[in-house]
């Protein structure tokens, strides 16, 4: 890109999505839109009526830096500092999993059980949902901002992820007494006489050999300890399972994400303490999050 050219709106956007496709980008057109609204402080769509226009020296070389490390396989996510999740904007920075569409079928899983529940018990109930591995927040936030009779424990094991977390619960106006953050392993800091009605999680569940193959975007950019949960990836989830039959209340629901492969050997990592596994696909129709129900 020279420096010397006159540089519109619709040059830069024509040009820019022809590098970032050379350079290994799966969406180059949307990536070059967005961060170029970014640089301009302006909506995407508003790059449309604008074309002609020339954007200001600040403006391009703020543009140019983010695409040079967009080149490298920095995410757009972490590049503007937010992603959209069920229709809202959450912070995200590197300490925490940019979160993933995939991960909406499991706050829709959760939304359906919860009504239920309310349903099945009068409307006065509160109810009680933990997150854990919350990182950004993005399920206890959706959950407590969908749904009002619910008071939210979200987890993490990452203190720098649980501040993320935090200012994202302070920018959807959620206060403390909605959403408590707790740093801790899965379910161990949780008090034993604490009994939730419904546990959620997106754990780590990628294996060790999984990870040397995950794309670099992923495996330079974003925090291990969000992906890898040991050797064979379903180390975490039946930690979590045996957790959880202590944690939740009779009849209560864990729904938690998972990988496809892991979705196979799910019924031996439960016991007959639990109905299920009811498993939802996602739009791939690959099998993504699980639903059990405690019945012991
Ligand atoms: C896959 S990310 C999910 C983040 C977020 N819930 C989402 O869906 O975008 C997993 C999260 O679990 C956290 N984590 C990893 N091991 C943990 C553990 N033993 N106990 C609690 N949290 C853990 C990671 O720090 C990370 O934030």
């Amino acid at each position: 890109m020279s420096t010397t050219e006159t540089w519109t709106i619709g040059k830069l956007l024509t040009w820019t999505t022809e590098y970032l496709k050379k350079s290994g980008s799966q969406s180059p057109r949307l990536d070059t839109e967005v961060l170029l609204a970014h640089a301009r402080s302006c909506q995407r769509i508003e790059l449309y009526t604008a074309f002609a226009e020339e954007p200001d020296e600040e403006v391009k070389a703020a543009f140019r830096e983010m695409v040079r490390r967009r080149a490298e396989g920095t995410p757009v996510a972490y590049l503007v500092g937010h992603k959209e999740f069920y229709s809202a904007t959450f912070e995200v920075n590197t300490d925490v999993l940019i979160p993933r569409p995939e991960t909406e079928h499991l706050v829709v899983e959760a939304l359906d059980r919860a009504k239920q529940m309310v349903e099945q018990r009068g409307a006065a109930t509160t109810l009680r949902i933990a997150d854990v591995g919350t990182g950004s927040g993005v399920v206890a936030i959706t959950l407590a901002k969908q749904f009002a009779d619910c008071r939210v424990t979200a987890v993490d094991i990452s203190q720098a992820a649980l501040e993320v977390a935090r200012r994202n619960a302070a920018q959807h106006e959620l206060g403390e007494d909605r959403i408590e953050f707790i740093l801790g392993d899965l379910l161990s800091a949780c008090e034993p006489q604490q009994q939730f009605d419904l546990i959620l999680s997106n754990p780590p569940y990628v294996s060790e050999s999984e990870y040397d193959h995950l794309p670099r975007t992923v495996r330079d950019f974003e925090p291990k300890q969000a992906l890898v949960a040991g050797p064979d990836g379903s180390e975490l989830i039946a930690k979590l399972i045996d957790q959880s039959f202590r944690c939740l209340a009779a009849a209560g629901y864990l729904i938690f994400e998972l990988s496809p492969r892991l979705a196979e050997s799910l019924v031996a990592l439960t016991s007959g303490q639990w109905a299920g596994p009811w498993v939802t696909k996602d739009l791939a129709g690959l099998a993504r999050v699980a639903t059990l129900q405690k019945i012991g």
